[in-house]
């Protein structure tokens, strides 16, 4: 039985003396035991969000990372930086990431790889424009983001990982794909996952759905049988994000 992966993303909100506010607002409303409960949080709030966090169910996710391990890359931050600081998943390779810094399918996969060589759990984005949707191609590109983001992957490595299914059409529109377009991908992914690897992989590894998540239509979609969880951006900012959590 796979845990529930529940992971706001803050994108670019929230200075540091908001973020504390904002934990403190969200900690009592997001005890779930059933599931994992993970806030991914912007670099810079990641220490104050992390000690705000001490003693509650909380997992700090970091929204990007580089690939390298240190050096001459001004404005990166490294994976020892984010494990030093309490770091336990990061975001790979979000659409806004591909789409505005231009991140492609084997920088993600150095990242992957990169992240799991120090123990973070990559939620790794996927997810297809509605030009692709209405060609007809959204399982042909997702999998293609799979199989390089998961390239030299082992099994093992596989099966601890998150994938998030998000569909850019679906994403701060308001317009959630249906519970059966959530499903239907999110199958296919697995299945992706099950050629690459073998079924014991498939039914291991986390797929979670985002774009618009909120917490009217939160227990619909998680409660299909390939969707794990959700990655919530807008809602995730609010007090909102206890329901979503507690979407039963
Ligand atoms: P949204 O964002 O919930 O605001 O649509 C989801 C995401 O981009 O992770």
């Amino acid at each position: 039985m796979r845990k529930k992966i529940i992971a706001g993303n803050w994108k670019m909100n929230m200075t540091p003396s908001q973020a504390v506010e904002l934990v403190n607002t969200l900690k009592p409303l997001v005890a779930n035991e059933e599931a994992d409960v993970v806030f991914c949080v912007p670099a810079i709030d990641i220490v104050p969000v992390t000690e705000a966090c001490k003693g509650t169910n909380i997992q700090v996710g970091a929204e990007n990372m580089y690939f390298e391990e240190s050096g001459a890359y001004t404005g990166e931050i490294s994976p020892d930086m984010l494990t030093d600081a309490g770091v336990k998943y990061v975001v790979l390779g979000h659409s806004e990431r591909r789409e505005y810094f231009h991140e492609t399918n084997a920088d993600v996969n150095k990242k992957v790889l990169k992240a799991l060589e120090h123990g973070i759990t990559p939620i790794m984005c996927c997810g297809e424009t509605l030009e692709q949707r209405e060609q007809g191609v959204t399982m042909d590109f997702i999998r293609q983001q799979v199989k390089v983001g998961f390239q030299n992957v082992t099994a093992d490595q596989a099966k601890t990982t998150v994938i998030a299914y998000e569909p850019i059409w679906a994403i701060g529109t308001g317009k959630t794909a249906t519970t059966e377009q959530a499903e239907e991908v999110c199958r296919g992914i697995r299945e992706c996952i099950a050629e690459i690897y073998d079924d014991a992989t498939a039914a291991e590894i986390r797929i979670q759905y985002g774009g618009s998540v909120n917490a009217g239509n939160a227990a619909e979609l998680f409660a299909q049988p390939d969707i794990d969880g959700g990655l919530v951006g807008g809602a995730s900012l609010k007090a909102d994000f206890g329901k979503i959590v507690n979407y039963k």
